[in-house]
């Protein structure tokens, strides 16, 4: 196949193309990218268990107290109680998310403490089944009955070398004998992306970052709505100290501390350089129930709250707080989005949506609006001005394939794109892939490309769902995943895909004249303003495709081209801790007018990046 590039004529692309969704499914915001290691520390969710706590030392023995709470958040704690007459040092441990993951690093640990005691407390973190003390620290403290006590420490640890591991507490069981302590929200965190307190794993920010994406579509997902109106996730109960977040019972299974909350969500896109899009609940609940008319009003009235706080001068009591809490300026928030996939209640979506967005945007016009849904029988109509549409997509190879020229006709009439989710997840076959292989890696890929021949108007795409703790999954594929294990950090076939292509994105794309059609091979060409030319190439055939690119008209551009590749077998599957497919590079020698050839293997993805002299 020859390809031609135009250096003329063309649209301008989407800065914002290839970013990120995010939301606690599979565990990925607790035990995950949030960076605290210590399981159901705040006993969150609906049902209480001792769930990753164990007793530490004959004559210890642990309970949940749901009559001493820390705060009128943290209505429960964990007693320890030592029988009479025991010595020698007893308390509990937290096996955290499977394990704790202990690496040589500095782990900052954390936690409340109620009961008469003055004396030394032991930090440790332990193999489980080893006994090997990986790190240790001693602190004295003295504690009252009356009132819980806040301790902050830090330490260093040597590496483990499985993730079999727990962090364990321990005090003088001689000055509580026949009596008991209380305890709450132990915290352990290693080092955070950015180095930010309550931050982000920084492993998981590095990898992420290296895909350098451009938005982070948050904080939903189904983990958004709830199952019931009261169980929809609230804003206001995920700002401010840990000891004033209930937590609630998520989406997906499981109790979400909310630590990462709203602020640390746009802490992350700070850190990171992402454009926000905030997800605002939208008046349905995934137990099925929509709230329609004046019901609706308050649930309008708390979304304009939130964006007070978000964007509020600090004169008003909303921005005071969010000054209170250590972010004076308001943020760089430019997209909302209204709900989540609302095809699925899509009777009453325009009537829930309308009261949002005359709110939303009668005081706040500037902000880009975002309907969950562009199926128009469930928008309002005449779908007003501007507002951009969200599409989901979960297909098989073919699927995407099928859906290479899905925006080439879609109306120019200022309502934008956004692809907030998509995956390759079954075969053609039907059945489910567990993470994605290299065929279905390169069907996504044939999709980007169609979606960046369109963006102009494909304003937005990201991979969903973006993380996984393996074996704590409820959806998969995933974009990455990890566990307790050392260097468990694992990118899927798809992770490689959006790194090759959002780290090589022009500011135009370029016309192309060609030999052949799209089918099996696809493309895409752009250029950047500093004078880089890029060709985003994807094979989705068996067989390997000779490929000569052609910039006849490009001036200045060095006769050395990178070419990254990205192939292997079709069925060839990143899996955790195994990665056997990964792009390479490649030096190609041409020049402008004779062009670039190299060969493209049968189920391949590659970028070819012609630099300026
Ligand atoms: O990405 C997983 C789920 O898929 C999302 O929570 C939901 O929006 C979609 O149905």
């Amino acid at each position: 196949a020859t390809l031609t590039v135009s250096t003329t004529g063309g649209n301008a692309s989407s800065p914002l193309l290839y970013g990120l969704m995010f939301e606690d499914i599979n565990n990925s915001g607790d035990g995950g990218i949030h960076g605290q290691l210590l399981r159901n520390n705040g006993f969150q969710g609906s049902s209480q268990s001792l769930l990753a706590y164990a007793a530490v030392g004959s004559g210890a023995s642990i309970s949940i107290d749901t009559s001493t709470a820390l705060s009128s958040a943290i209505k429960s704690t964990l007693k320890v109680s030592v029988v009479a007459g025991t010595t020698g040092y007893v308390g509990f441990s937290n096996e955290g998310y499977l394990g704790v993951p202990v690496n040589a690093d500095t782990y900052s640990n954390y936690f409340w403490m109620k009961g008469a005691y003055s004396g030394t407390i032991i930090l440790e973190l332990v193999g489980n089944y080893s006994g090997t003390v990986y790190a240790s620290k001693n602190i004295s403290v003295t504690t009252s009955a009356d009132e819980f006590s806040y301790f902050n420490t830090s330490y260093a640890s040597t590496q483990s070398p499985d993730g079999s591991n727990v962090w364990r507490l321990r005090f003088d069981a001689s000055k509580v004998s026949g009596s008991a302590i209380w305890f709450s929200l132990p915290q352990l965190f290693p080092s955070t992306y950015h180095g930010r307190s309550n931050g982000l794993r920084q492993d998981v920010g590095n990898f992420l970052e290296a895909m350098n994406p451009t938005f982070l579509r948050f904080p939903g997902g189904n983990n958004l709505e709830g199952q019931t109106t009261d169980t929809r996730w609230k804003w206001n109960e995920t700002i401010g100290p840990l000891e004033d977040r209930p937590g609630r019972q998520g989406d997906w299974g499981y109790g979400n501390t909310d630590a990462l909350g709203l602020m640390e969500y746009l802490q992350w896109c700070e850190d990171m350089n992402l454009a926000p899009v905030l997800a605002i609940w939208a008046g349905y609940s995934l137990g099925g129930t929509s709230v329609i008319g004046s019901a609706l009003t308050p649930f309008v009235q708390d979304a304009l709250e939130e964006l007070e706080f978000l964007f509020g001068p600090t004169t008003t009591a909303l921005g005071a707080l969010r000054a209170s809490y250590g972010h004076p300026e308001p943020y760089d928030i430019t997209m909302v989005e209204i709900g989540n996939e609302d095809f699925i209640p899509c009777a009453t979506y325009a009537q829930r949506f309308t009261p949002f967005y005359n709110a939303i945007s009668a005081a706040y016009p500037n902000l880009t609006i975002i309907a969950s849904t562009a199926n128009s029988n469930c928008l309002p109509s005449p779908l007003p001005a501007g507002v951009w549409m969200d599409i989901h997509h979960y297909l098989t190879p073919s699927g995407f394939v099928g859906s290479f020229n899905e925006f080439d006709n879609q109306p120019r009439n200022g309502h934008a794109i956004f692809v907030g989710e998509y995956a390759n997840t079954n075969f053609d076959s039907g059945a489910q892939i567990y993470w994605s292989n290299l065929q279905g890696a390169t069907s996504e890929a044939v999709y980007m490309i169609g979606l960046e021949r369109n963006s102009d108007i494909v304003k937005m795409a990201c991979y969903a769902p973006m993380f996984e703790h393996f074996n704590m999954a409820e959806w998969s594929p995933d974009l990455i995943g990890l566990d307790s294990r050392p260097n468990s950090l694992t990118g899927s076939a798809s992770y490689y895909v959006q790194k090759m292509f959002a780290n090589s994105k022009g500011d135009t794309i370029l016309p192309v004249s060609s030999s052949v059609g799209f089918g099996p091979l696809y493309w895409v060409a752009s250029s950047t303003v500093f004078g880089k030319y890029y060709v985003k190439l994807a094979n989705y055939g068996t067989t390997a495709v000779n490929v000569t690119v052609n910039i006849p008209t490009a001036s200045n551009v060095q006769d050395a081209a990178n070419l990254e590749s990205f192939t292997g077998a079709a069925d060839a599957i990143n899996q955790p801790l195994d990665v056997i497919i990964s792009p390479v590079s490649t030096t190609v020698i041409g020049s402008a007018a004779g062009g670039w050839s190299f060969l493209l293997p049968g189920y391949g993805v590659g970028v070819l990046t012609v630099n300026p002299a």
